[in-house]
């Protein structure tokens, strides 16, 4: 069984954090997003996936290598140029075998892919789509279908009063190689807005998988913030190595390798060799990457900081993520929705505005707007 990623995507909307991190090796807690996806495949039974990439795709292959260590056989088609959802797939048809998944890159969620794949043998389509319900279905891609699953209509971002269904289109697929022949090779070309209208409108059998699944597409801050309090919370395992983060649901974490007495609010999570001010204080729903740093009087809450940031004296962090070894100055605020690129350094005392967007200067350490 062979399954396609779709990596390719710039990933805008988490800029800066993607300007050095392609999305798919964005990591939550600790470990690249990508490497959880390939853990499912490969449970299900899938031996080999193909990286469908092109922005920065040396940061994923350099970490994955041909997959041996994951136990997965990698193969990696870099796209000269964006080809989009279905381009990308079209590009690898002559690496595909048979029946074959396809994931976008930035799905969070528990799926049970191999009921997913007895689900797409059982109905015989040419296509299996995974669904499922959100509250609001005007941002999405809608799937109405039959009693007996069938799709019959697709609905792109319907207005929220008039959507016809609140089932959405989760971005996993189970598809046969025949679909393959339905997209137009050497250009770009969208699953969702063309291909899968298109095929549809040819009288191909398209079905919904519509489950009740976790499920976040981690493609924004806010969301990327979401899942790690989402797995803080409990609402969805993960098996973060040598953690025990899988089973505790809501718990505060240490690695046993921590320093310093600060308070710590559960839930929280402190990766390896983390040093706490006796007088700081972090939590509740913060999440600390290894080697992370928190001086006197400074507080985290409700942010994510990767590996080696340091929060300097009296510094306040909320709502915030803050990429690798940013520095935050003494008493500085980042706070309300902030993003902070690798290597930024946010002068002591300064306030941040809601939403902004930092990453550090082209010509050495400094804060910018992005
Ligand atoms: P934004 O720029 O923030 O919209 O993110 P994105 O570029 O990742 O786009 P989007 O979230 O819509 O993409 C969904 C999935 O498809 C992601 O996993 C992307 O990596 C992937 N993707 C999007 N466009 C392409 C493409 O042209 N080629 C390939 N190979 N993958 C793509």
């Amino acid at each position: 069984m062979q399954a396609v990623i779709l990596v390719g995507g710039e990933g805008t909307r988490l800029r800066p954090l993607t300007y050095g991190t392609p999305k798919p090796m964005v990591p939550l807690f600790g470990v690249p997003f990508l490497e959880r996806t390939l853990g499912r495949l490969r449970a299900a039974g899938v031996e080999e996936a193909i990286l469908a990439s092109g922005y920065l795709p040396q940061a994923i292959r350099d970490h994955f290598g041909d997959g041996e260590r994951i136990g997965m056989r990698l193969t990696y088609v870099v796209e000269e140029t964006p080809l989009g959802t279905a381009g990308a797939i079209r590009n690898v048809a002559d690496k595909i075998t048979g029946t074959f998944f396809v994931l976008n890159g930035d799905v969070l969620g528990s799926l049970d892919l191999r009921a997913m794949l007895n689900f797409h043998r059982l109905k015989d389509g040419i296509g299996t789509l995974h669904a499922i319900r959100v509250e609001d279905p005007s941002p999405f891609g809608c799937i109405v279908h039959d009693r007996a699953a069938r799709v019959t209509e697709f609905v792109e971002k319907p207005p929220r009063d008039d959507a016809p269904t609140d089932e959405i289109n989760a971005g996993t697929y189970l598809l046969e190689p025949d679909v393959l022949d339905a997209i137009p090779a050497g250009r770009a070309v969208s699953i969702e807005r063309e291909t899968f209208p298109q095929l549809l409108a040819s009288g191909a059998k398209l079905y919904s998988y519509v489950t009740a699944d976790y499920w976040l597409d981690v493609g924004r801050p806010a969301q990327y913030l979401q899942a790690h309090f989402d797995v803080l919370d409990g609402k969805l395992s993960l098996d973060v190595p040598g953690s025990g983060i899988a089973e505790r649901g809501t718990f505060w974490q240490t690695s046993g390798r921590h320093h310093g007495a600060g308070r710590v609010n559960a839930p929280s999570f402190i990766g390896l060799d983390v040093t706490i001010d006796s007088s700081a204080e972090v939590g509740p729903y913060a999440v600390l990457g290894a080697d992370c740093y928190v001086g006197p009087d400074a507080f985290v809450r409700d942010s994510v900081l990767w590996d080696g940031v340091e929060v300097e004296a009296g510094a306040r962090i909320a709502d915030a993520i803050l990429a690798s070894n940013v520095r935050v100055g003494t008493a500085a605020v980042v706070e309300s929705g902030a993003v902070i690129g690798h290597d930024a350094v946010i002068p002591p005392n300064l306030v941040l505005s809601p939403d902004a967007r930092v990453s550090a200067s082209a010509e050495g350490p400094g804060a910018q707007a992005v």
